[in-house]
């Protein structure tokens, strides 16, 4: 099903009409019951098109809820019931949709609503815009520059108690995607002259009374306030509380909003210290003093208020008080001082506390300003917010309802215009024909104001620039001459002789009769409230203040700056701020909402029906209503047209597919409207008649029912069809369940049965079988049985017989034996007693022999020859056979060890056995030889190629080759010398060159001589005669003598088969050439170590010292 799309409209549920556009009849009376209506029942909102009226409640509505915002959001204007919010929902979305810029325009009379409305649009439009810490911080800032700008330009007036006393236009800045950027406020000439003087039941600035109500002791303290109202002579003490108003909460919001919006500490204290100065300035009281020369002069009354001001702003007290008495003219580089009377010296006082609060005041804004500017330069789209002082009448009019009042006529006049043009050009736009409607233009007065010739400003602006004595009533003296013949004007000087006899007129005052009424003007004060003179003086004093706010607020001040020229006037910087303000409007989408104030007394429920008679009259709303209707009440878009009627004629119903035009014409055709009743446009339908939209609505609301009817019939048929197909299919489901369940319970029983009857079946064969089984196995087994026994019986006879035969053989046996043993026994009894001693010794000592032997098997040591144990001897008669026997083992065991040595390790222990025989305890160095393997070349003679030549110079076998040292014969000192042993040959050879020094054949060789002691000392002594002999025996010394001697020794006797002679001697001699020399040994000392040191005694003597 189509998801059914729910539109609502204005026209539901309505409370009169909502929109005045389709009042019927269309009169004043029933315009005014109408709003009436909607007022009684709480409906404060009405259009007139795009228009919204909203009337005063005078109490809190609960329809600015969140849940109201979320209502209105993004809908059209007309579908839900008329709104503020409607309103401002339309402007957001253009602006942000569509780009276009907009203003709001809030009108209507004081206390109206205008201020509240401006709020509630502000505050709907900061609750649709974006979201976000940035843009909720702007939001927040623009939201609280209100309470701080309101505390300092609204005050209590007769008419509303929280009256704008300043006019305020407040420009709200989007970037693209609809997000609030900043703000720019204007504020339009503030009514200063409320500082100094206040009607009566009314108040000063609401700020004065929040200072004092809300401020603590200690602030107060700081600004030198006392919190007793009724000590400042600026404060109107008839009204000073307000009711339902609460001054000192207030404060704090106030205080609260500053710092939001961005104000420092110091700033505060400094707007608040003004605050103070302009409140304690109007205690300063002036007495008349005469001077000698008749001038009047005046003289403060009271300086401690002079001073506590000077303390608080930082103005030295005598300046400020010269100030207040002398005034200085300067023209033309001439300065002129005149003294102050004391009418001008309270002039000259107030002035100063306009002044000072006005530009505090405009200061304020800047610096808003400041905070709330945009911060990016992107292009922005803006939306502005005018909430400007409504027209009012007071009893006493004088320049600033002035200025007021012209003001609201300015805004009359753009609504006029640009509600017109709008109408006109949407008619054009869409192609309608357009009779143009009669209504009030107010230009005329807009013109009486502000002409540049003959207009009542430019009038006063020549007053006041004019030399010569000017007053008030030169001014109206002016004005009955230019302006007497004006329509609007009325005056009982004016030579037109209307007014003459009007004695409601008095002759100082002048009336001009403005779009809203009549209003009386006092003409004094114009002149000086329009030149705003402030004594130069005064703005001196105040430029040399040390306080900086003030001093800023000063600027003419300074010296150095001073202007001659007169300022603009008060009147034309109003108007040409306003002109300004005019042509940025009309740069815009306008918005209008027309505030109107149903009662005098500020209260709830109460409609003075001739007041807002009043303020629809000169609104000019009725004839808004007709222009409107002129042409055609009511119009709307081709589509929601379609879609809200389409249910009247059968074609568009529930569907049409052509173009939503083709649609509406159809529908109207069908519904059989006159022609002269409706107009197509190119996008839009107009209806003339609002009897025709409500005959329309009649049929909807009529068709409506049917169709619900009609819904509803349908709706029940459906419900009750799918309920039964449901059923129906649920039936099948359930009976198709069903039959598959009683199918399986049958299949699962007759599956059973089957298996227990083939089981029973198997079972019977099962038994036959096995009955036939055992029968076999019985059988068998009978037979085997059978069998068994019979061999069984078998066996045992043949066991029987062999048994029988073998017990025969054994009786054989046993009684042989039997008659052997007898036969042994009888002849050994023969011998038995001759041999038994001595059998018994053999056989004992025979064990015994045994049992040694059997244990020295088991006891026996190692097979190492150098063992030395042996097992101990048991028996003392085994003594020599134990010795005996260990001896056997040990030269066993010896043989066993030399089996093991191959030839090499042989010949190395001949050697060793050759030298133990020759040196064992012989020569005190052989013990320690012993353990010294015997390796001969000591020196590898054929590894250093230093000695090649001697390598090539012996071609024997090499036995021994080892450095020696040969004693020198002269002085017993020692050379070191190659010893070379060959199979033939001895030889010497100098151990660096290898050059042979002598060669000596074994056979030469007579005997070998040395010590018995711990030396290595030996001589070779040489056969006399041989060839070698002739340099005599050598002396030489060697760290392997015991090696050398016995290799020597055994080469020799190989070679030569015979022995060589070794003399182990502490003395002998040796041949040395000639001499023969005797070598001692003796017992040397320690001193050079373990080395023996050889030393000549004397020519037969060399003495040997051995360690
Ligand atoms: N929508 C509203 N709901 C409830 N009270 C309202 C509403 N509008 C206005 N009021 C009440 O009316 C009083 C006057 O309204 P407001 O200050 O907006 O008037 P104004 O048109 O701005 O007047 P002025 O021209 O003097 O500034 C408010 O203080 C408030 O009490
Ligand atoms: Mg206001």
């Amino acid at each position: 099903m189509a998801k059914m799309e729910v539109k609502t409209s204005l026209l539901d549920n309505m409370i009169g009409v909502g929109d005045m556009v389709l009042l019927e009849p269309l009169d004043e009376d029933s315009f005014i019951n109408n709003l009436k209506k909607r007022y009684d029942h709480n409906e404060v909102y009405t259009y007139i098109g795009s228009v919204v009226i909203s009337i005063n409640p005078y109490r809190s509505l609960p329809i600015y809820t969140p849940e109201k915002v979320e209502e209105y959001r993004n809908r059209n204007f007309y579908e839900l019931s008329p709104h503020i919010f409607a309103l401002s929902d339309e402007a957001y979305r253009s602006l942000r949709d569509q780009d276009k810029d907009q203003c709001i325009l809030i009108t209507g009379e004081s206390g109206a609503g205008k201020t509240e409305a401006s709020k509630l649009v502000m505050s709907y439009v900061a609750a649709v815009c974006g979201k976000g810490a940035e843009v909720n911080q702007v939001k927040e800032q623009l939201l609280q520059s209100n309470p701080v700008l309101e505390a300092f330009g609204n005050a209590k007036t007769v008419r509303n108690d929280n009256s704008s006393r300043f006019g305020k236009y407040m420009d709200i800045e989007f970037d693209f995607k609809g997000d609030p950027l900043g703000g720019v406020i204007s504020n339009y000439l503030l009514e200063k002259s409320r500082v100094v003087k206040q009607p009566r039941g009314e108040r000063n600035f609401h700020i004065f009374y929040q200072i004092l109500s809300g401020a603590s002791e200690d602030f107060l303290c700081k600004l030198k306030l006392e919190r007793d109202f009724s000590r400042y002579n600026y404060l109107g003490l008839d009204s000073a509380k307000v009711n339902g108003v609460d001054d000192a909460a207030n404060f704090r919001t106030v205080r609260n909003a500053m710092q939001i919006v961005g104000f420092m500490d110091h700033e505060t204290q400094s707007v608040f210290e003004v605050v103070a100065a302009v409140l304690k300035l109007g205690n300063i009281e002036f007495k008349p003093e005469s001077r000698v020369n008749g001038l009047d002069e005046s003289k403060i009354k009271d300086k401690n208020e002079l001073k506590e001001i000077c303390e608080l702003t930082g103005i030295d007290q005598s300046v400020l008080e010269r100030a207040f008495s002398f005034r200085t003219v300067e023209a033309k580089q001439e300065k002129v001082s005149t003294t102050l009377n004391v009418a001008q010296a309270y002039y000259a006082r107030d002035a100063l506390a306009k002044n000072l609060y006005s530009r505090l005041f405009s200061w304020l804004v800047t610096r808003i300003n400041e905070s709330i500017k945009a911060q990016t330069k992107v292009r922005k789209k803006v939306m502005g917010v005018l909430d400007i002082y409504g027209f009012e009448i007071f009893e006493d009019n004088s320049f600033e309802q002035f200025i007021i009042n012209y003001c609201n006529e300015k805004l009359q006049q753009i609504f006029i215009e640009l509600t017109l043009k709008e109408e006109q050009e949407e008619y054009i736009r869409e192609g309608i024909e357009w009779t143009h409607i009669e209504y009030f233009n107010n230009a005329i007065i807009c013109d009486l104001i502000e002409n540049n010739q003959t207009g009542i400003l430019a009038m006063l602006d020549e007053e006041c620039l004019r030399p010569g004595t000017v007053t008030d009533d030169t001014f109206l003296e002016k004005l009955n001459q230019v302006c007497a013949t004006h329509q609007h004007f009325e005056s009982r000087m004016s030579k037109c002789s209307r007014f003459l006899n009007d004695t409601t007129l008095p002759h100082s005052c002048f009336r001009i009769q403005h779009y809203a009424g009549k209003v009386m003007y006092q003409v004094e004060g114009f002149v000086d409230k329009n030149n705003d003179l402030l004594y130069r003086d005064l703005s001196q004093a105040m430029w040399k203040a040390s306080h900086s706010l003030i001093k800023a607020l000063f600027p003419e001040g300074n010296p150095a700056k001073i202007n001659l020229k007169r300022p603009p006037t008060a009147g034309s910087q109003f108007k040409a701020s306003v002109a300004t303000l005019m042509k940025n409007l009309q740069t815009k989408n306008p918005n209008y909402i027309r505030c109107i104030k149903p009662n005098d007394k500020k209260a709830a429920h109460i409609f003075n029906d001739a007041l807002v008679c009043h303020q629809i009259r000169y609104l000019g709303l009725l004839e808004n209503v007709r222009v409107r209707r002129a042409g055609y009440a009511f119009r709307q878009m081709y589509e929601p047209c379609l879609e809200r009627y389409k249910m009247l004629c059968k074609q568009t119903w529930p569907h049409w597919r052509g173009p939503a035009r083709a649609g509406v014409e159809v529908l109207f055709n069908e519904l059989e409207i006159p022609e002269e009743e409706f107009s197509f446009g190119r996008s839009k339908i107009f209806i003339r008649n609002p009897r025709t939209l409500f005959k329309l609505e009649d049929l909807r609301k009529q068709r409506l029912e049917d169709l619900a009817t009609l819904i509803e019939k349908i709706y029940r048929g459906w419900k009750c069809r799918t309920r039964f197909l449901l059923m129906k299919k649920s039936q099948i489901v359930i009976a198709s369940w069903y039959r598959r369940y009683a199918q399986q319970k049958k299949y699962q029983k007759i599956k059973s049965s089957a298996i227990i009857v083939q089981s029973y079946i198997r079972g019977w064969k099962a038994r036959k079988l096995l009955r036939e089984l055992k029968h076999q196995k019985r059988c068998n087994e009978a037979a085997t049985i059978i069998a068994a026994y019979w061999h069984g019986t078998q066996a045992r006879r043949e066991l029987r017989r062999l048994k029988e035969e073998a017990r025969n053989k054994h009786a054989i046996a046993v009684i042989w034996a039997y008659w052997l043993g007898y036969k042994v026994r009888r002849e050994y009894r023969k011998f038995f007693r001759a041999n038994a001693g001595r059998k018994i010794y053999e056989f004992t000592l025979q064990r015994l022999m045994q049992k040694y032997f059997l244990e020295m098997k088991n006891k026996m040591p190692s097979l190492s020859p150098i063992d030395k144990n042996w097992p101990a001897r048991p028996y003392l008669f085994l003594d020599s056979t134990h010795k005996e026997l260990k001896r056997i083992f040990h030269l066993w065991r010896c043989k066993k060890y030399r089996d093991q040595f191959t030839d090499q390790q042989k010949l190395i222990y001949e050697e060793k056995l050759e030298a133990s025989e020759l040196f064992k305890d012989k020569k005190a160095l052989y013990p320690a030889s012993v353990g010294q393997p015997f390796q001969g070349a000591y020196l590898e003679i054929s590894k250093n190629p230093k000695y090649k030549k001697l390598k090539d110079a012996v071609d024997e076998k090499i036995i021994i080759a080892e450095v020696v040292n040969k004693i020198n014969r002269a002085n017993g000192k020692a050379t070191s010398r190659i010893f070379l042993l060959t199979k033939n040959n001895v030889l010497l050879a100098d151990q660096k060159s290898g050059n042979i020094k002598s060669e000596v054949p074994l056979g030469d060789v007579a005997k070998v001589s040395m010590s018995s002691q711990n030396d290595g000392f030996f001589a070779v002594h040489l056969k006399e005669g041989s060839g070698a002999a002739g340099k005599g025996d050598f002396l030489l010394s060697s760290d392997h003598l015991i090696e050398m001697a016995t290799k020597l020794y055994r080469t020799t006797l190989s070679q030569t088969k015979q022995k060589l002679n070794i003399e182990i001697s502490d003395e002998f001699l040796v041949q040395f050439r000639q001499d023969k020399v005797c070598v001692k040994f003796i017992q040397g000392s320690q001193k050079n170590g373990n080395i023996p040191t050889c030393k000549r005694k004397n020519n037969r003597l060399l003495e040997v010292a051995v360690p």
